[in-house]
């Protein structure tokens, strides 16, 4: 099932979400809705916050980008309660976008190289360093679970050139070509 993304304005991307337990209830048909939901907006990760849940859950599928960035081909992950336990590496800037901001591109400094530790879809317990994109997307997405969205790390002169563009997705003046939820709604 295709679940709207909540887009820019709505309370819960400004929330830190809550650990997820063994037991939560359906986990496995989220996991897979959210996989549906990020498919369907062409988006290469997507954190429980974006579909309205405040709890400590990314889905990623980086294969789209693999062409640029090799490090994404089979980058395909399920995060649950993630901890990025070191960063590292050279800071880059690339841009980035995201499904609850549409329409807004902007270039963002993150470090390289991370450690992340995680429970996978079976509850096991992973760690593992990540590097290039591969990297920036879990950055990207940890963000989410922080409360954080990535025009918080651009510049106060890049974030008043985008001030309107922010202030027209609160009011639902924006085209989306996936189902969303406007703080309006
Ligand atoms: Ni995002």
């Amino acid at each position: 099932m295709i679940l709207p993304v909540y887009l820019y304005g709505q309370p819960v991307l400004r929330k830190q979400a809550q650990e997820l337990d063994s037991n939560y209830p359906e986990l496995d048909t989220l996991i897979k809705n959210m996989f549906e939901t990020m498919y369907a907006s062409d988006g290469v990760g997507l954190a429980a916050p974006q579909i309205g849940l405040s709890i400590k859950l990314i889905v990623i599928d980086g294969s789209p980008m693999g062409e640029d960035f090799p490090e994404c081909k089979d980058f395909k992950k399920i995060l649950i309660n993630p901890e990025i336990t070191e960063f590292g590496g050279e800071k880059s800037s690339t841009e980035e976008g995201c499904l609850s901001l549409p329409g807004i591109h902007e270039s963002v400094q993150r470090p390289s190289q991370i450690k992340i530790k995680y429970l996978d879809e079976k509850m096991e317990p992973q760690e593992e360093v990540l590097t290039g994109f591969a990297a920036r997307i879990v950055q990207h997405e940890y963000d989410h679970l922080e409360g954080k969205m990535f025009i918080d790390h651009i510049s106060p002169i890049r974030k008043q050139l985008i001030k309107s563009k922010l202030n027209n997705i609160i009011k639902g003046k924006v085209r989306c070509s996936y189902r969303t939820k406007l703080l309006s709604k």
